[in-house]
C-alpha cells in the first residue's frame, strides 16, 4: 500500500481579494514541508490585492481576474468558474477572498474548497463578523475553518480556534487576536486535508 508520503501532493489553488497574511500563512506552511501539497496559482479578483505580492515573494504564479472590469457579474463568474476548472486543483482555499462562490463552482468542487471565517460559526456569518462580536458582547470570540457549501459559511467545520475576550480589548484587538488563530488553523486544515485525514459524514468532519 502507498504510504502518506509517496502519494502525490496535493494542487492548491488559493483565491484572495485582499491583504494575503493567511496565504503567506499557508505558503510558509508548504515552503518547510509541513503541508503535502504544491501551490498551484494565486487567483485575484483584485489586481491591487497584496496577496499578489506574497505570492510573488513564494514564485507561486498568479492569474487577475479584475472584477471591476466585468460589466456583467455573470461574466466574471463564469470566467472564475472557466478558470478553476482548466487548472483542476485538488483543493481551492479561499483566504480573505471577497465574493461569494456561485454554486457551480461549489459543485464542481464539492469538499474541496476551504475557506476562514473569523468568527466562531455559526455565530457571526458574513461581513465584518469580529465587529458583530464585539458589538454583540460575547465573551468568547474565534475563527472557524471549514468547507464551502452553497450557504453563506454554512458548511462542514473543521476546525475552530477560539479567542477569550478580556476587559478592555478593543475591536481592533480582538481582529488581531483573531487573525493569530486564523494563522494557525487554516494551515493546519490544509495539511490535514491534503494529508486525506478529513471526513465528512452528515456534514460532521472527522480528523483521522
Ligand atoms: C481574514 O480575517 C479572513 O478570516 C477573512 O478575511 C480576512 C483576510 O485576511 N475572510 P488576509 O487577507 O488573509 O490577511
Amino acid at each position: 500500500m502507498a504510504s502518506l508520503f509517496t502519494k502525490p501532493k496535493k494542487k492548491i489553488v488559493f483565491l484572495a481579494s485582499g491583504r494575503g497574511s493567511n496565504l503567506k500563512e499557508v505558503l510558509q506552511w508548504i515552503a518547510k514541508g509541513k503541508i503535502r501539497g504544491i501551490g498551484q496559482t494565486l487567483v485575484s479578483d483584485n489586481p491591487e490585492s497584496k496577496a499578489l505580492e506574497i505570492a510573488k515573494e513564494y514564485k507561486l504564479p498568479t492569474r487577475i481576474l479584475d472584477f471591476r472590469s466585468y460589466s456583467e457579474r455573470s461574466e466574471y463568474h463564469k470566467d472564475l468558474l472557466g478558470l478553476l476548472l482548466e487548472l483542476n486543483p485538488d483543493l481551492i482555499v479561499t483566504a480573505g477572498y471577497m465574493k461569494i462562490l456561485k454554486p457551480e463552482i461549489i459543485r464542481a468542487f464539492s469538499n474541496r474548497i476551504i475557506n476562514i471565517h473569523p468568527s466562531l460559526l455559526p455565530a457571526f456569518p458574513g461581513l465584518n463578523a469580529q465587529k458583530q462580536a464585539f458589538e454583540y458582547g460575547v465573551k468568547i470570540a474565534g475563527c472557524t475553518a471549514h468547507f464551502v457549501d452553497e450557504g453563506v459559511d454554512s458548511g462542514p467545520v473543521i476546525l475552530q480556534g477560539v479567542v477569550k475576550i478580556k476587559e478592555g480589548m478593543s475591536e481592533r484587538d480582538l481582529t488581531l487576536e483573531i487573525l493569530k488563530e486564523e494563522h494557525k488553523i487554516l494551515p493546519l486544515a490544509v495539511q490535514y486535508f491534503c494529508e486525506n485525514r478529513l471526513q465528512i459524514q452528515n456534514r460532521k468532519v472527522s480528523i483521522q
